[in-house]
């Protein structure tokens, strides 16, 4: 079955909206565990613009599950992580611009270094996944630099706009993730995945995981967090 992991990054954009302590970032990550999320994820950025060190470091104290840090692959943020020691990084592209991730991690190009930081992810006993566009010069990349999970980029299957633009990003993804399975490696999904096209993602591609935040806070605005995530669990267990 696939499992959920959800991103509180929101949360902590909400706080910092008044530059006060609420809401809690840790408290939405608490009941999203009793609500049955089977990992936390935040995204720790350069410029700290929503989830801040003191969140990573209570986050590690009280995440029971799994927690999952996104950061761009920079030293700081390599020094904090191997400190605070997440279950799993996720490493991501980053331009301080952004709104939110714009697409994946270019494995590719960055194939040396990012062997060099897995590797030392890796003797920290701490696991590496990457964040990629669902092409497979990325998947065999990610791969090649030592990576044991992969989260396919599902922005553009999420913004599709037609049928066919949709179908066309299914399969793009599809042929990603078999390449991936193929090479041993763990595949997740992940970027603008919501309560509309979940199912038809994970009825069509098996992922381990998907990583979700913005739909699940968004809702959780109206319906309280725990019910947020149980309606996102129930969907995914319907289509697994
Ligand atoms: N996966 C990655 C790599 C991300 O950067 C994000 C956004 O922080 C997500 C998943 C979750 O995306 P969304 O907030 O659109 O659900």
């Amino acid at each position: 079955m696939t499992l959920l992991g959800v991103n509180v990054d929101h949360v902590a954009t909400l706080r910092n909206a008044r530059g006060g302590t609420e809401p809690e970032p840790i408290l939405a990550a608490l009941q999203a565990e009793m609500a049955g999320a089977d990992s936390i994820v935040c995204h720790v950025r350069e410029d700290r613009r929503h989830v801040k060190d003191r969140d990573l470091r209570l986050l590690r104290q009280v995440v029971k599950t799994s927690l999952q840090l996104e950061m761009a692959l920079v030293e700081d943020l390599i020094g904090l992580a191997l400190e605070v020691r997440p279950n799993e990084v996720m490493i991501v592209p980053e331009r301080r611009q952004e709104l939110t991730t714009e697409g994946g991690f270019d494995a590719v190009a960055r194939q040396q270094d990012l062997g060099g930081v897995i590797k030392r992810f890796r003797e920290a006993g701490i696991g590496v996944s990457v964040f990629i566009d669902a092409e497979l010069p990325q998947v065999e990349a990610a791969h090649a630099a030592g990576a044991g999970t992969i989260e396919l980029h599902t922005g553009p299957f999420s913004h599709a706009g037609s049928n066919d633009k949709l179908e066309a990003e299914m399969d793009r993804l599809e042929t990603a993730a078999h390449r991936g399975w193929e090479l041993g490696l763990e595949v997740h999904a992940g970027h603008g995945l919501d309560y509309r096209n979940v199912e038809l993602l994970v009825r069509k591609l098996p992922v381990e995981k998907v990583n979700i935040g913005h739909a699940i806070i968004s809702r959780a605005v109206f319906s309280g967090i725990e019910n947020a995530v149980r309606d996102m669990k129930a969907l995914i267990a319907a289509a697994s």
